[in-house]
C-alpha cells in the first residue's frame, strides 16, 4: 500500500502531501470514495462547506477504521462566513456535518477582495485555532497581492494557499511568495479535471518513457516542486495509481518538457472569481 510522505508546515505540523478532492461528488458518492481512498492508503481528504458532502465525507472517514489522528481533513468556508466572526458558526456547522471534533485544515475558499473581509476572517480562523477546532489554518485562490494583503493586515502568515496549478497553469509568482513565506502550495485540479492535459503529447511520451500514466506523469510533477496535489477520483483504479508517484522521478529534461506546457502568468481560473 503506497503512503504519500509528509510535508511540514509553518506551524510545525505535517501534512500528507497528496490528498483526495471530493468535488463534485455528492453525500453517498463521497462516503464511498473516501472509504475506498483510505483503504488504498490516502491519509488526506479535500472538502469544502460549498461541496455540499461533509456528511458523506465524514461517514467516509469515520467508518474506515483509520483512527482519526491519522487522517488529515481540510475543509474550507465561502463567502458567507466571511466577517463578523461569522466562520465560528461556519466551522461549528461543518464539524456537526462531519461529526468530526476538529478539522486538521481550515480554508478561507476564495478571498472575494471586493467584499474587504478576508483580514477579519483570518483573525476568526485563529481564533478557532486556537480553540482547537482547526489545527491549521490557511487560504485557498489567493493571489501574491492577497497573501501580503493578509499578512500585512494581520501579522498572521497561513500555512497553505490552495490554488489552481497543473503544467499549463504553472502561477509561479503565487508559489515563490508563498515560498518565502515559508506557505505550503496545494494544487486544486492538478490533473486539469482529467481533460486535454492528459492527451497532450508531451505528457503522453513521457509517459510512456517511464511505463507510467499520463496522470502519474502530471501528479510527479506536483510532488517533485513540493506541491500538494488533491486529484478527485471516484474510481477505485484511478486512486490507486493517482498515489503511486512516490517510486520515481522526472529528470531534468524531463521537467522542462512539461515547464514548456505553461501558457503564461495570467492562464487558469481569475481568483476574484468565486467557484468551486
Ligand atoms: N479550492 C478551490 O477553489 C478548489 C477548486 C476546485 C477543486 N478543488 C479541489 O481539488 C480537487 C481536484 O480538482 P478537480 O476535481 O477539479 O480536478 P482533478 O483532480 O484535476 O480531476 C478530476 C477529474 O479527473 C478524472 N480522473 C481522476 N484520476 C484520473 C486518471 N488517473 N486518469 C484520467 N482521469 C482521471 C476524474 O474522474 P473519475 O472520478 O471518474 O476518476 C475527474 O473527472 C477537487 O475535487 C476539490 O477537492 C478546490
Amino acid at each position: 500500500m503506497t503512503a504519500a510522505p509528509l510535508i511540514t508546515l509553518n506551524d510545525g505540523r505535517t501534512m500528507p502531501q497528496l490528498g483526495l478532492g471530493t468535488w463534485p461528488l455528492k453525500d453517498r458518492e463521497a462516503e464511498q470514495a473516501v472509504g475506498d481512498a483510505i483503504g488504498l492508503g490516502y491519509r488526506h481528504i479535500d472538502t469544502a462547506r460549498a461541496y455540499g458532502n461533509e456528511k458523506g465525507v465524514g461517514r467516509g472517514v469515520r467508518g474506515s477504521g483509520v483512527p482519526r489522528e491519522e487522517l488529515w481533513v481540510t475543509t474550507k468556508l465561502d463567502g458567507k462566513f466571511q466577517g463578523d466572526d461569522k466562520a465560528i458558526a461556519g466551522l461549528e456547522q461543518s464539524l456537526k456535518l462531519l461529526r468530526l471534533d476538529y478539522v486538521d485544515l481550515l480554508l478561507i475558499h476564495w478571498p472575494l477582495p471586493k467584499s474587504g473581509k478576508f483580514q477579519s476572517t483570518f483573525r476568526t480562523f485563529r481564533k478557532l485555532q486556537q480553540a482547537g477546532l482547526a489545527r491549521s489554518i490557511g487560504v485557498s485562490n489567493f493571489t501574491a497581492d492577497h497573501l501580503r494583503t493578509l499578512i500585512d493586515g494581520t501579522g498572521l502568515v497561513p500555512a497553505v494557499n490552495q490554488i489552481q496549478i497543473d503544467p499549463t497553469i504553472p502561477r509561479e509568482a503565487q508559489r515563490a511568495f508563498a515560498a518565502e513565506h515559508g506557505i505550503v502550495t496545494q494544487s486544486w485540479s492538478p490533473i486539469g479535471q482529467g481533460g486535454d492535459l492528459l492527451q497532450h503529447p508531451e505528457v503522453a511520451a513521457i509517459a510512456e518513457q517511464l511505463g507510467r500514466t499520463p496522470a502519474q506523469i502530471v501528479l510527479r510533477w506536483h510532488v517533485q516542486q513540493g506541491l500538494v496535489p488533491v486529484p478527485k477520483s471516484k474510481d477505485p483504479e484511478r486512486m490507486r495509481s493517482n498515489l503511486d508517484v512516490f517510486d520515481f522521478a522526472l529528470d531534468e529534461q524531463q521537467l522542462s518538457r512539461l515547464a514548456a506546457l505553461s501558457l503564461g502568468p495570467d492562464a487558469g481560473v481569475d481568483s476574484d472569481r468565486g467557484g468551486h
